[in-house]
This record gives structure tokens, sequence and C-alpha cells, in this order.
């Protein structure tokens, strides 16, 4: 009885915005920790994707490249997620890369949450982004509009928690669902060759629960899955909807953006990696 198992899953959030705004200090603040900063000792693995247990739930985020080389990933991004945080720097204000994802978010009919950074600078003009925002016609809460802003910092932590409460209460508007069991799907992060582990492979599972052992096309590639890991290098024996993971076990890395999906019959899995291999 598949309806039985549907439960609600946490949002998917991406973060976009023009380079240096801060899209990466955000994470890490909200995390806690010092990726961004390659602090001796961390052990955080970067695996383009976390989780945080806020009081309200859990969130997932996606942390994605903030070149516009990268722009057409970003775009997949936009596609595996539920919500998009658009981070404009207070100081510098809209800028092209933060149109530029204003209109991904909206080809991917993804609702957009505002995060007005570096709130502690003394340039910090937040009144001139809510007005730069509505020529894009993103227009703010405050001033009629549908679209939350929070003023924050992501260097004192300020707003944050405002951020995430409003993260929160758009995924509850949403009523984001997934079926917890059956066989896994959903989206490749990114994936790397690591010296000593061969493909590694960063997936968001979508439904489904993803399973060590189980049998993976992801792609134009397939594979069992060794070993799974989680944000913090942690192994794990499974991972429900919405939780990001790394993968081995896949014999080589497939694009980001790729589907997964867990399947049963490893001749056919054969036959739709040829298919897309020779595509
Ligand atoms: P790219 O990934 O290169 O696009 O940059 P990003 O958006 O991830 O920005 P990043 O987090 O790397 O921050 C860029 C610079 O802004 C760094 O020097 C940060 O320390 C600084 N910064 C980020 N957030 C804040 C903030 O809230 N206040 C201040 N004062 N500085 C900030
Ligand atoms: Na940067
Ligand atoms: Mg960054």
């Amino acid at each position: 009885e598949r309806s039985s198992n549907v439960q609600t899953r946490p949002p998917v959030v991406t973060i976009m915005g023009h380079v240096d705004h801060g899209k990466t200090s955000l994470l890490d603040k909200i995390r806690e920790t010092k990726v961004a900063t390659g602090e001796a000792g961390g052990i955080t693995q970067h695996i383009g994707a976390y989780h945080v247990k806020t009081d309200r739930g859990v969130i997932t985020f996606l942390d994605t490249p903030g070149h516009a080389a990268f722009s057409a990933m970003r775009s997949r991004g936009a596609q595996a997620t539920d919500i998009v945080v658009l981070v404009v720097a207070a100081d510098d204000g809209m800028m092209p890369q933060t149109a530029e994802a204003i209109d991904h978010a909206r080809a991917a009919g993804t609702p957009i949450i505002v995060a007005i950074n570096k709130m502690d600078k003394p340039s910090a003009d937040p009144d001139r982004v809510l007005n730069e925002l509505t020529t894009k016609e993103v227009v703010s809460e405050e001033w009629g509009g549908d679209t939350p802003m929070a003023r924050i910092s992501a260097k004192t932590g300020e707003g944050i928690d405002e951020l995430l409460e409003f993260i929160s209460l758009q995924a509850e508007l949403m009523e984001l669902e997934a079926p917890l069991d059956g066989a896994a799907q959903g989206v490749v992060i990114e994936s790397r060759l690591e010296k000593g582990r061969g493909p590694v492979v960063s997936v968001l599972v979508k439904k489904g629960t993803l399973k060590q052992g189980d049998l993976v096309l992801a792609g134009e590639h397939y594979g069992k899955v060794r070993a799974m890991t989680d944000e913090n290098g942690q192994r794990i024996k499974s991972a429900g909807p919405s939780i990001p993971v790394e993968i081995l076990g896949l014999p080589e890395t497939p694009a980001a953006g790729s589907e997964f999906l867990v399947v049963t019959d490893e001749k056919k899995a054969r036959e739709v990696a040829d298919f897309r291999t020779n595509r």
C-alpha cells in the first residue's frame, strides 16, 4: 500500500547568488562549521549538500558553485530544489548573477526567499536591495509582495534564525511529501574520483530509501552501493527522502544533475546504461 508510506519530507534548499555575496559563509554559519576556511582538524567533507536540524525540523541545503560558468549545473540544481535562498550582499546589491538566479528559480517554478547578507557592514543598504529586486518583480512581503526577505549576517549570525523560520514556513505551505519506502530515486549532486576510494558520488534521495547493497543506475553508469557516508563522513546504511549521501560502488563518475534510481535487475541496468552511453 503505497500511500501509507507517504510522509512529510524535509525541504531541499539551494543557496544562489552573485559571486562573493556570502553563499558559502551562510551555509557554514548555519552549520556552525568552518568548511570554507579549511580550518585544520575539520573533518567535514564537502559533498555539495548538508542537512541541519532546526527547531522546526530538518532542512537540506545544496551548495552550488557561484560562478557563471556553472550556471548550467545551477539550473539543474534548481530543479532538485524546493526553495531557493537568494543571497544578496547588502553592500553590493543586485548583480548579474543575482538576476540570473532569479531567472533560474522562476524557470524551475521554485519559490524564492531572499537573504540580504552582510548587514554587519557599515555600508549595508538593505532598502537599496529591496528597490533593485523590485525591478525583477521580486517584491518583499514588507512592501506588499510575496517574497520573504531576511536581513542577515553570515559573519555574526544575525537574522539567520529568521531565515530558517521563513524556510520552514514556506516548506509547510508546500506540504512536501515523499514515500519513505520502496526503491530510491534521486539526483546526482556531484561526483569525483578520489585516490584510494575510486568514484565518489554525492546523491540526494528524492523518494524511497537508499540502502547499502542496492543496485543503482546513475546517468550512464550502474553499480552496487558498496558504502555510504553522510556529510560528516559517518558510515550510514540507509538514507531517506531529502537526505544527501556519498556513495561508493559506481564504476565511473556520473555527471552532476543526472537522475539515479535503484533497480533490481542487473541486465536491465546494463541495457539502460548502454543505451544512454550510445545516445
Ligand atoms: P563564491 O562561492 O565565490 O561565489 O562566493 P560566496 O557567495 O560563497 O561568498 P563567500 O561565502 O565565499 O564570501 C565572500 C566573502 O564575503 C568572504 O570574504 C566572506 O568572509 C565575506 N562575507 C560573507 N558573508 C559576510 C557577512 O555577512 N559579513 C561580512 N562582513 N563579510 C561576509
Ligand atoms: Na567566494
Ligand atoms: Mg562559495
